[in-house]
């Protein structure tokens, strides 16, 4: 689904990505680890067009995503969801309005947003919040907000970059469990971790990066 092909990125004089090449399947659930400043957040950026690479192909569905003009953007990230640690969610909406800002860029017919949103708060376990604001809601609730605001496009991918932290390990661990529950739905997961419990607790395939080069894939 994903195929990095030698990929680099140099920030000025920084060398964040060097040749870096590997694979993600579809349905599959992958860790990227490696230190702070290693270039996992750019890995992310990179498969977003967020982020143009210097050198290198990025195939998403065969489709070489380094290749595609500005205006197919939007296109291709309707096909992503993105998860972040500090969860970027509007502090002046409610709980179903932030999930619905993703439907607004969709060409999902209205009528259906309720639907559509009353099914990701239900599968996220936010249905009887989902007239609060942010600010009435703890860490966690805020990260399953997100994961909502991610999964009602109903995207092909997830990629989620450091989801659990800013979170203590037991509000991880709902986190992590409900990631679980949608990767055996079948959507593909990259996230982007550096959490040792994590690591343990939930075993799935590790690529480990370390200043820009691929350790362990
Ligand atoms: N927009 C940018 N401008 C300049 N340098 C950047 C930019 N984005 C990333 N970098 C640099 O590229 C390198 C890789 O950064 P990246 O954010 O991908 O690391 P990371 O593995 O996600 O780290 P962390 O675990 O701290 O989030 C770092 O040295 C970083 O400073
Ligand atoms: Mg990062």
């Amino acid at each position: 689904m994903i195929i990095f092909k030698n990929v680099s990125k140099s920030f000025g004089l920084i060398k964040a990505l060097t040749n870096v090449s590997f694979e993600v399947n579809k349905g599959e659930f992958v860790y990227l680890t490696g230190p702070s400043g290693s270039g996992k957040t750019t890995i992310l950026k990179i498969i977003q067009r967020e982020v143009l690479p210097d050198s290198g192909q990025v195939l998403f569905d065969n489709v070489d995503i380094t290749q595609i003009p500005l205006h197919d953007i939007p296109t291709l990230r309707q096909n992503m969801g993105v998860v972040f640690q500090d969860f970027k969610v509007l502090m002046e909406r409610t709980v179903s309005e932030n999930v619905s800002v993703a439907l607004a860029v969709l060409e999902v017919d209205e009528a259906e947003w309720a639907k559509r949103v009353e099914h990701v708060l239900k599968l996220v376990g936010l249905l009887k919040q989902k007239n609060m604001f942010p600010s009435q809601l703890s860490g966690g609730e805020l990260q399953r907000v997100s994961l909502a605001r991610a999964l009602v496009i109903n995207p092909k991918i997830i990629l989620a970059d450091e989801p659990t932290g800013n979170l203590d390990w037991k509000t991880a661990d709902g986190i992590m469990d409900l990631l679980e529950k949608i990767n055996k739905e079948g959507k593909t997961i990259i996230m982007a971790t550096h959490h040792a419990g994590i690591l343990k607790e939930y075993k799935h395939r590790i690529i480990h990066i370390e200043n820009g080069k691929i350790i362990k894939n």
